[in-house]
């Protein structure tokens, strides 16, 4: 399974329903959700109850990644808003077997991030707990960077180990990811593309030619 997720980072913050309907309306399943602390990146954007909101407002699924110090006292907050997969990032210091316990215990999906710098050893005892992978391929903090190609090589890696085992977990990049580096990453074995900038900066057409390009099935 191939999916785009468009980023509603990228949009406009004071309607973000709107960017839910362009979504919805290009036959999007899923939508990326991007929670800022200003600890664990130099940003803020939105927190649970603006989840919960838009989820009285539709029925894409709701990919959430909480890109926070200390998510362990939010997770509650975040399964209540309806989410249904939440990423938590690794790098921070906190009982992550015991989070995705309470993610998977809910009945939501749960997923692990690292950024570019941090290498995958540390991902590899969490495979086994985990719906997805995500790989960030900018350094988190801001929609519109630049797409960092050195993170595939840990995406093959990665890949690899999944094709050797009886993992299952999807493998997700975020940040930069455009129609340009799309075929790269497919080569990867990226299955989910999460694209802010480069989703709703673009027309109908060519959000549709993204679409085709990932091989997300309509
Ligand atoms: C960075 C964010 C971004 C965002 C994607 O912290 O996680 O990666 O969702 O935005 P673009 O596609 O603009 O890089
Ligand atoms: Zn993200």
């Amino acid at each position: 399974m191939k999916i785009l997720a468009p980023s509603i980072l990228a949009g406009n913050h004071a309607n973000l329903i709107e960017s839910l309907r362009v979504a919805e309306e290009d036959g999007r399943k899923w939508i990326h959700l991007d929670i800022m602390d200003g600890h664990f990146v130099p940003n803020l954007s939105f927190g649970p109850q603006t989840v919960a909101d838009l989820r009285q407002e539709s029925k894409l699924f709701f990919d959430v990644h909480l890109m926070m110090d200390q998510p362990d006292r939010y997770i509650d907050s975040f399964i209540q808003a309806g989410s249904d997969l939440i990423s938590i990032h690794l790098e921070p210091n906190f009982d992550h077997q015991a989070v995705f316990e309470r993610i998977s215990r809910a009945g939501v999906k749960a997923g692990l991030a690292i950024n570019p710098d941090t290498p995958i050893d540390g991902l590899i005892p969490y495979f086994d707990s985990v719906d997805l992978i995500l790989l960030m391929t900018v350094h988190p903090g801001f929609g519109g960077q630049n797409f960092i190609q050195s993170v595939l090589e840990k995406a093959r890696k990665i890949d690899q180990i999944r094709k050797n085992s009886s993992h299952s977990f999807y493998l997700q990049v975020d940040g930069g990811v455009g129609l340009e580096n799309v075929a790269d990453c497919l080569q990867a074995g990226i299955d989910v593309f999460v694209a802010g900038t480069a989703y709703y900066n673009c027309k109908g057409p060519e959000r549709l030619a993204f679409a085709e390009a990932v091989g997300e099935e309509i």
